[in-house]
């Protein structure tokens, strides 16, 4: 959790700023702001961070997806491909968009394979969800090609990713619409948050209209302005833009950390013969929030996972994990009963029972990985390196 890693002064001072104001939200009340305007502000930098004409800010990633798909028109009776190991979230938005998630097969890089969504395609695909997973990013140029070939919408939740590019360009910058997250658990945090970034200026209205029950933000006071469109309350609040500005002019300081603690591991356990890494398209570009690595089978890779545990080495093995593999998935897969799902806009559920990707498996039997932090001193990292290799070069 790199964010909650490094609250200091500047969170405070930002958020005080919001509360000398008074105004909580994020629109209007120019007399009494005192021209506070956080989540502007925010927005501003974070699109010209990712070089793009437009950001809005949201309540969360979630928020985001959901945001993204309404923007790019994806709906009932669409089918939008996704893949099997993320945070859940992008596929419940999917779902509540009234569209049909179809999962596709993974690659070494930990994001969906292009020719994973090559196969899932049908005559009902609209969109590619593609997710950045774990501060990684997928094949982006055959990727692109793929949706370019077969007229696909590509929306880009690269919520883990934030702050990594690929050959210069920046995660969340490759499709039509990317999306992003400041929860608790995120790279840097708002408490709660999230973004869409496009250069739609179509995609960009849509959604700070959607985010915020249609309003189109033109008058001085709410309530003076227009309603073009329906939507839904997904606004950010000025406190938790506060946090997330002050958070984001940290993310070059908390990356080059990561990195400097990612490379120190990475060199040390690159002495393993038996271990291989995660594909890392363009390593400069890697926002080196984890580590992940290949064992030569599942056996091994449990019996490494438990010793890791057991020394205190802070490793996941994700396909044991409830929340980020659909092999756990149990109330997607029983999603039939109204109990699983209270309310929904398909007509025909989907049986995810049948879902069967044996690439994913593979990858997902053979992999651990390491959250890597800010904070770890060299001394720690350095323990903690000579303590992995240990336990490798027992167990193989
Ligand atoms: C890839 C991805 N998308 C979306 C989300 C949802 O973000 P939030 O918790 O801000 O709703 C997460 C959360 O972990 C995520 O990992």
């Amino acid at each position: 959790m790199p964010g909650t890693e490094i609250f200091g002064e500047e969170e405070k001072k930002e958020v005080l700023d919001v509360l000398n104001t008074g105004v909580l939200m994020r629109y209007n009340h120019e007399d009494e702001r005192k021209n506070c305007w956080k989540a502007k502000t925010f927005e501003q930098e974070f699109a010209a961070y990712h070089d793009v004409h437009y950001c809005h800010m949201c309540a969360s990633g979630t928020s985001a997806d959901a945001i993204a798909l309404a923007a790019c028109g994806v709906g009932i009776g669409d089918e939008v491909i996704v893949t099997p190991f993320s945070f859940i979230a992008p596929v419940e938005t999917v779902l509540e968009a009234g569209a049909v998630p179809v999962f596709a097969e993974i690659d070494e890089t930990l994001c969906l394979a292009p020719e994973g969504i090559k196969a899932a395609i049908t005559p009902k695909t609209k969109a590619v969800l593609l997710v950045q997973v774990f501060g990684g990013i997928g094949k982006m140029d055959e990727i692109i090609q793929v949706c370019a070939d077969h007229n696909l919408i590509l929306i880009e939740d690269a919520a883990p990713a934030l702050g990594g590019t690929q050959h210069g360009k920046r995660a969340g910058t490759f499709g039509k619409m990317g999306c992003f997250s400041f929860d608790f658990y995120k790279i840097i945090t708002a408490g709660e948050g999230g973004a869409v970034i496009t250069n739609d200026e179509v995609c960009y209205n849509k959604s700070h209209m959607y985010s915020d029950h249609g309003h189109d933000h033109k008058a001085k006071h709410r309530g003076e302005d227009q309603h073009p469109i329906l939507g839904f309350n997904y606004r950010i609040s000025e406190l938790n833009a506060a946090v997330g500005l002050a958070q984001f002019r940290k993310l070059a300081y908390i990356i080059e950390r990561l990195r400097a603690n990612k490379k120190i591991l990475k060199e040390g356990l690159r002495t393993i013969p038996q271990l291989t890494f995660r594909h890392v398209i363009d390593e400069e570009g890697d926002s080196a929030t984890s580590l992940a690595f290949f064992l030569p089978d599942k056996g091994t890779t449990k019996r490494v996972k438990k010793a890791f545990d057991e020394q205190g080495i802070p490793c996941a093995y994700w396909l044991e994990n409830n929340f980020h593999y659909i092999g756990n998935w149990d109330h997607l897969k029983d999603m039939q009963s109204p109990a699983k799902l209270p309310i929904t806009r398909l007509e025909k559920i989907p049986n995810f029972h049948q879902v069967h990707l044996p690439q994913t498996e593979s990858i997902m039997e053979r992999m651990l990985m390491v959250e890597l932090k800010v904070k770890w001193t060299l001394k720690e990292v350095i323990q903690m390196r000579d303590k992995m290799i240990r336990i490798l070069k027992e167990m193989m």
